[in-house]
This record gives C-alpha cells, structure tokens and sequence, in this order.
C-alpha cells in the first residue's frame, strides 16, 4: 500500500495538520504517523474516540522496539489507537534524542507500513534534514511531500533543504522518492502560493506541483479537537480534497486503485515475527539504540494484562474491519 510522507524546512508551517486533513480525506483508510523527529504532537493535539486523552503507549514507543527483530505486516496497528473522528493514528515520540538513536530502526519501519493490510500510510515527518533519525523511513516513501508557507523565508528554507534532500535521495538511484510540494497561503492569495511553488520548482524541475492548502483558521481547529460545523463547506477541506487528488495522481494507479494485496503475497518471510502485545518485552539485553523494550516508560502501570488483552482484541477487531473514512471530527 502507499506510504506518503510530509515534512517541513523550518518553522511550522502547517506539517501536522496537513497531514491530518489528508489523512482524513484520504480515499482509503490511512494509518497516520507522527514521525516528528522533534517530538510528536498529535498526541497532545487530539482526544480519543473515547474522548479521552490519546496516551503515549501504544505507538512508536511501543513499535519500535519490536522492530529490532522484524515486523510482520500485521502487528503495526496493534499499537495504534483511534483519534476523534475514526482516524487510526500511530502516536510519536517523546524527545528528538529518542528519535536520532532509533534510526537505525525506521527501515525496518518503512517496510512495516507498507504491508499495513488495507490501509495507506501518512506520515508526519515535521522539520527534516539529512541527518534526520526518520529519514530512513521518509525515503522510502512513494511520495515525499514538502510543506511550506507562501512567505519568502519559507521558500528560501524550503530551497536550501531541498538541494541537500534531492543530493541525499539521488544517491538511492530508482528507489528515491519523488519529491512534491504544497503551500500554505491565505484564502484569497493563491497567487502567492503559485508563486511560492513555482519559486522552487524554477531550481527543481522535477519537484511536482501539487498546488496550495488554505489557511483557513476556524476550520483548522477540528485539528485541535474543537467542534466545526460543516467542515465539507470550507475552503480548508476544498482545498485539501484537491491536495489529495493530486496525490493521487501522482501516485498513480498502481499504487492506488491496487485495493489491497494478499497479506500472504507482501510479508517478507525473513522479517515475521510472532505477533507480540503492545510494549511486550522482547529481548534481553540494553537495547544500544536507547529505547528500551516496552518504551522508556516500559508497560503502562495501570494497564492489567486483562486490560492490554482486552485493548489489542479491540485494535484488531477494527483492523479486521476497517470502518468507512469518516471525516468529522467532533
Ligand atoms: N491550513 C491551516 N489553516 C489555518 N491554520 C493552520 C493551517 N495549518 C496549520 N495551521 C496552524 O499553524 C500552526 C502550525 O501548524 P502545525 O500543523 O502544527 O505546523 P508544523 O507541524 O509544521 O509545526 C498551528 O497553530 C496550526 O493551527
Ligand atoms: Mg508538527
């Protein structure tokens, strides 16, 4: 299935919530990532289905250790949980320093999420750079997406860090990821935003256009957790629609319109691991990539193991039926 990664140059010109509003619009169901290398935030940023806080554990902290012996394809959405509005999101890191020591993890990561079963892969990668810890997982992307406002100091930062990224992503020959961009720009200056792309396409021609989201405030605080009415109606989600048209064909049909591949046909059989329960204890020694198995924090204390048994039941029942994308947020 399709892996799309998202990142940004510098400053926050919107990564993590577009992302969401792609995600959510996304044709398929999607796994959303919080690849941030400086932390992740969707934590902080969404409730629960439940309503209640999403929580630390399960998601990459519990993942990636496990990734030290392999992954089979369908564990990596046992240690997903389930944001407001039906979006599966796999929450990130707590501190940047976690995300440098597992680098050596993400490729085993990448692999992971591609043979999510059904489901396409989003993944915040917020600010990137060569010696990024995530980007092992961002090229190997299908699709690598930079971020970036329609102000001159977002387009030179943009410039600069696309000259090193493409130098990084030549060096993997017909592997490397195509690269897009999208803008950030004020409703009623999409001139500027066109403007902001073509800016950087002048010097990388074969970065693909992929046109402009709107700054569209009210609307955006769906992404906060707030109530919106009628979300559909505004230029937010109009302009994000075209965003993932755009994706989509760009991608292309291959990868796309492909409605989900025999588990069986996709799993590398060197990689298949028993399936484990979020944040069980893997191995034995000191980890030398600095997480330890379970997460820094090991298995949340409250959480029984009538209770973990309980949640993973729950997770892969949902995994087993991946309910219709719902787009509200509520
Ligand atoms: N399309 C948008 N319309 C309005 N505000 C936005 C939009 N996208 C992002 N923002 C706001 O911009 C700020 C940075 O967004 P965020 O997604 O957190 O950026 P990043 O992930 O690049 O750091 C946040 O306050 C967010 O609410
Ligand atoms: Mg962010």
């Amino acid at each position: 299935m399709a892996l799309i990664s998202f990142f940004s140059a510098k400053g926050a010109p919107g990564v993590t919530s577009t992302s969401m509003l792609v995600a959510a619009l996304w044709p398929r169901p999607t796994l959303l990532v919080d690849a941030d290398g400086n932390g992740g935030d969707l934590l902080m940023r969404l409730p629960s289905a439940s309503g209640l806080a999403l929580t630390q554990h399960p998601g990459l902290l519990t993942l990636l250790p496990l990734a030290r012996h392999g992954l089979s394809s369908g564990v990596v959405l046992d240690h997903s949980q389930v944001a407001l509005g039906g979006q599966q999101v796999l929450v990130g890191l707590e501190t940047s320093e976690q995300a440098e020591a597992s680098a050596a993890l993400w490729p085993t990561l990448a692999r992971a999420f591609r043979e999510v079963p059904g489901t396409d892969v989003v993944v915040d990668a917020g600010q990137l750079a060569a010696r990024s810890g995530q980007l092992s997982l961002v090229q190997r992307s299908d699709l690598v997406v930079g971020v970036v406002r329609a102000e001159p100091a977002s387009v030179m930062h943009m410039r600069e860090r696309l000259t090193v990224l493409t130098q990084t992503f030549a060096a993997l020959g017909a592997d490397a990821p195509r690269i897009g961009l999208v803008a950030l720009s004020g409703v009623q200056r999409q001139d500027e935003a066109s403007s902001a792309v073509a800016t950087v396409r002048a010097d990388f021609p074969d970065v693909l256009d992929l046109g402009q989201v709107a700054l569209d405030p009210r609307p955006e605080r769906m992404f906060h957790g707030d109530p919106v009415s009628r979300p559909e109606r505004t230029m937010l989600v109009r302009s994000g629609r075209s965003l993932v048209e755009r994706l989509v064909a760009a991608l292309g049909p291959a990868v796309v319109l492909d409605t989900g591949t025999d588990e069986h046909e996709t799993t590398d059989p060197t990689t298949e691991d028993p399936p484990s329960a979020p944040g069980a204890a893997t191995g034995q020694e000191e980890p030398a990539d600095g997480i330890p198995e379970g997460g820094p924090a090991g298995p949340a204390p409250d959480a029984g193991a009538g209770e973990q048994d309980a949640a993973q039941g729950e997770r892969r029942r949902r995994r087993e039926r991946p309910g219709k994308k719902r787009w509200t947020l509520r």
